[in-house]
């Protein structure tokens, strides 16, 4: 058989696998089920070492190459589904209300696996390649976790990749960029003290309303004012809560509104919180209010290493074709907990075309099973050229 007719074997068992996965997704850290059935895959593929139970679900796998020492290669995968209903009348749709793969983890899963039973086959790389299934993407920082528990320095890992599957770029194509490719993504709650009083009587109250209401349209300019024009910025709030419709005449002591804020540059979002901060106290103190800010970070700005994408160009293109690979795509204002990956180690994700599928976390997505062979293809050639010796 050759290496191409042994991939493609390996991908169609991988469709099932995927489908095996679909039906019984598992949310954050407990995938218990999705962890067993990966573990049980690659102890069958003869892996060197496997490690489980990082990050509680996470599982660690290395696969040592033939041709004699070399780095260690990071390739992840999240596993994790989301809250949601799927609405896709699939002959393997969940079977657990109230969860659904409707970001293609699944997929994802199933790709890493596919690589990883074809590179326990061939072996034909100087180094270690670290297979890295990671739990809770879906906000609840896995990765972040799986670090904080020493995923890099216990397995001595150089570089990390990952790829994540992208509705709308057909398959068979690949997309990425050097530098920020996802937003940072921080959430803010403020609350705006005043004093409560008769609503025909104003100045005999501090109004908590009127100062929020000023507040909320001030932080928009943290867009326009605070952000230089060539940055990308998002700034929604999307939260109101004050008084009671009950009470339409009382002006309540307090009123609270929140919202995300995305920046595309790490040094901008580590600035824009002071400016909302000082922008708060002193916006509700012209009011006689106080402002109370809670900031809650999120996922940090995605950024490729430049060096680690043009890697990653370079393996796509050598699987899929030059003319099917786009190295400076389009950013997007999402987030991506692989960001605490690429913070801590050089190295780059890539988007795989899932075809005309509806959009991710989309009650009617599904991960497009053709996309596993190129995706497979993509790792097993990444890890050549990364652990070429
Ligand atoms: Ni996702």
């Amino acid at each position: 058989m050759t290496h191409a007719e042994d991939m493609a074997r390996i991908a169609e068992d991988a469709k099932d696998w995927r489908r095996s996965i679909h039906e019984q997704p598992e949310l954050l850290y407990e995938l218990h089920k999705t962890a067993a059935f990966v573990e049980e895959k690659l102890k069958g593929f003869g892996v060197d070492e496997i490690a489980t139970g990082i990050a509680k679900t996470g599982i660690v796998a290395l696969i040592k190459g033939a041709r004699g020492d070399g780095p260690v290669i990071g390739l992840r995968a999240d596993m994790d589904a989301l809250p949601m209903d799927e609405k896709t009348n699939l002959p393997y749709a969940s079977k657990v209300p109230g969860m659904m793969h409707a970001c293609g983890h699944d997929g994802h899963t199933a790709t890493l696996l596919a690589a990883a039973q074809y590179l326990c086959q061939s072996r034909d790389f100087a180094g270690t390649v670290a297979l890295i299934f990671q739990p809770a993407e879906e906000g609840g920082a896995g990765a972040r976790t799986m670090i904080e528990e020493g995923l890099l320095e216990r397995f001595g890992i150089d570089s990390v990749y990952a790829m994540h599957n992208k509705p709308g770029l057909p398959v068979g194509q690949f997309a990425t960029r050097p530098g920020p490719l996802m937003a940072g993504g921080d959430r803010f709650m403020v609350t705006v003290s005043g004093r409560g009083g008769h609503a025909s009587a104003p100045t005999m109250s501090i109004d908590p309303v009127v100062a929020a209401a000023h507040l909320i349209a001030s932080a928009q300019t943290l867009v326009s004012r605070f952000s230089d024009p060539f940055d990308q910025v998002v700034v929604s709030i999307t939260y109101l809560d004050a008084g009671s419709s009950g009470a339409l005449n009382v002006i309540p002591d307090t009123a609270v509104f929140g919202g995300t804020i995305r920046t595309m540059n790490s040094d901008t979002r580590a600035e824009i919180e002071g400016h909302l901060r000082r922008m708060l106290n002193a916006g509700a103190e012209q009011f006689g209010c106080e402002a109370e800010l809670d900031w809650r970070p999120g996922y940090p700005v995605t950024a490729n290493d430049p060096a680690k994408a043009a890697v990653a160009v370079g393996a796509a293109a050598a699987v899929a074709g030059a003319e099917n690979v786009d190295d400076d795509c389009d950013r997007m204002m999402g987030s991506e907990d692989f960001s605490y990956m690429l913070e801590a180690r050089p190295g780059a994700i890539v988007w795989y075309g899932n075809g005309d599928s509806a959009e991710l976390h989309n009650a009617a997505y599904n991960f497009n099973d053709e996309a596993i062979l190129p995706g497979m293809r993509y790792w097993v050639e990444l890890v050549q050229r990364e652990l070429a010796a």
